[in-house]
């Protein structure tokens, strides 16, 4: 009877187990036109999770498609040093099933929606668009807000900027870029699964870079681009050890690289990336090469050279039309440079670092005593910054606009296609 009773048991508990999806984020493939990767993250013992998709105008879902992922089990955020959100320390037991898919052969500019089934949360729709094959598009650009669940309102100012840049933008924007630190401890998995219930990362796609904090644990000890790899299906189009951290994409017109700086903090770990980064360019010919990585390209602070120096040579060379970074938590931007003088825009490289977001963490600027011929402009709100950027193109033309939280446009710039 007894045995009889535990089967029972069992049973109904299988029946009735949760079958919970969490952390789902659409990137892009590496011609976003076409191909947008998902990512999303299932609990081991739930039965296996599939992607439902079709055009937004299919309402009734009709026409949609079943896409059978890839699964693994994940155990890189598994007894990370954490805290909770009510701010107690904990080991978090996280392991779990990531599922991965490549959604190909989509239609160009065109909005999709998604589901993840079966799950108990399968009403939840979520949206990406592709990129168009030729014409106009808006990203939106915002970094630095270290989401850390113990102080929602870090991610909050993050969210309603990005929601600030939708009104800008009299629309839903096409896209978000990140410049890293979106995590405050990457290696946190709460902090990842709870940023990722927010409205703008069930609609958006989002192409990231890994940043410093991304890549840390609590403890600083553990420190592995595993946390930023596995929270996201970017294209696996990387180097060795790089491989769905570094990647690149074509967006319309525009070729995106994306670096990890915390593998290019020595002279070997430099020249992988160089050594990447040319041959990607020289592979992938488009109207605009973007280079986005985590750190800054000068010290806000003073105006001082930071990463610029190392960059600025490749950049001319490989005739990069922007470099977007972030880290400094001030905004500081030139016009084109090219071998180490302002051009006319027709030849250089515009340098661009955003603030950061979460009305927190940032610093206050100094006195601006370096670069005064080439930085045309800083700007931040001392340690309580909050602003983000649109980027629009229209044909020939990048136009940049650096918004506050109020949406007052503070700063704007324009990339030229080269001849
Ligand atoms: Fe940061």
């Amino acid at each position: 009877m007894r045995l009889l009773t535990t089967f029972l048991v069992a049973c109904f508990t299988l029946a009735t187990q949760a079958n919970e999806v969490y952390t789902v984020i659409a990137n892009p493939g590496e011609n976003a036109s076409n191909s947008i990767r998902i990512n999303w993250h299932s609990d081991i013992d739930s039965e296996n999770t599939y992607c439902l998709y079709t055009e937004c105008n299919d309402t009734n879902w009709e026409h949609s498609k079943k896409a059978v992922p890839q699964s693994e089990l994940c155990t890189a955020f598994d007894s990370m040093y954490s805290k909770t959100a009510d701010n107690k320390n904990i080991y978090e037991q996280a392991k779990f099933i990531r599922n991965t898919i490549e959604l190909n052969k989509l239609k160009p500019g065109t909005k999709y929606m998604y589901k993840i089934v079966p799950c108990d949360n399968s009403s939840e729709t979520y949206y990406f668009k592709t990129a168009p094959a030729e014409g106009v598009w808006t990203a939106g650009i915002i970094s630095d807000f270290h989401a850390y669940t113990p102080i929602p309102n870090r991610v909050k100012s993050a969210m309603n900027m990005i929601k600030t840049l939708e009104q800008c933008n009299n629309a839903d924007l096409d896209m978000m870029l990140h410049v890293g630190d979106i995590i405050a401890w990457g290696g946190s998995y709460s902090f990842w699964k709870d940023l990722y219930t927010n409205e703008p990362f069930k609609k958006y796609v989002w192409a990231g870079v890994n940043g410093n904090h991304d890549n840390m644990d609590r403890t600083n000890k553990k420190n592995t681009n595993n946390f930023f790899r596995y929270a996201n299906n970017n294209p696996e189009n990387g180097y060795t050890g790089e491989i769905g951290v570094c990647y690149h994409f074509t967006y319309g017109n525009t070729l995106f690289i994306m670096l990890n700086n915390e593998d290019m903090r020595s002279k070997e770990g430099l020249a992988a990336a160089q050594d990447w980064v040319k041959k990607v360019i020289k592979e992938n010919p488009a109207k605009f090469t973007v280079v986005m990585e985590h750190y800054q390209w000068f010290f806000g602070t003073s105006g001082k050279f930071s990463q610029y120096t190392r960059w600025n040579e490749l950049f001319d060379e490989c005739g990069v039309d922007l470099a977007i970074g972030a880290n400094n938590h001030i905004y500081a931007r030139t016009n084109a440079i090219y071998q180490g003088k302002e051009t006319d825009g027709s030849k250089g490289t515009i340098y661009i670092q955003t603030t950061s977001s979460d009305n927190e963490r940032g610093q206050a600027m100094k006195e601006w005593t370096d670069n005064k011929d080439i930085i045309k402009y800083r700007w931040c709100e001392g340690p309580r910054s909050i602003s983000g950027l649109t980027m629009k193109n229209v044909g020939d033309k990048l136009y940049l606009k650096l918004y506050d939280r109020y949406g007052n446009i503070i700063d704007t710039v324009t990339v030229l296609a080269k001849k």
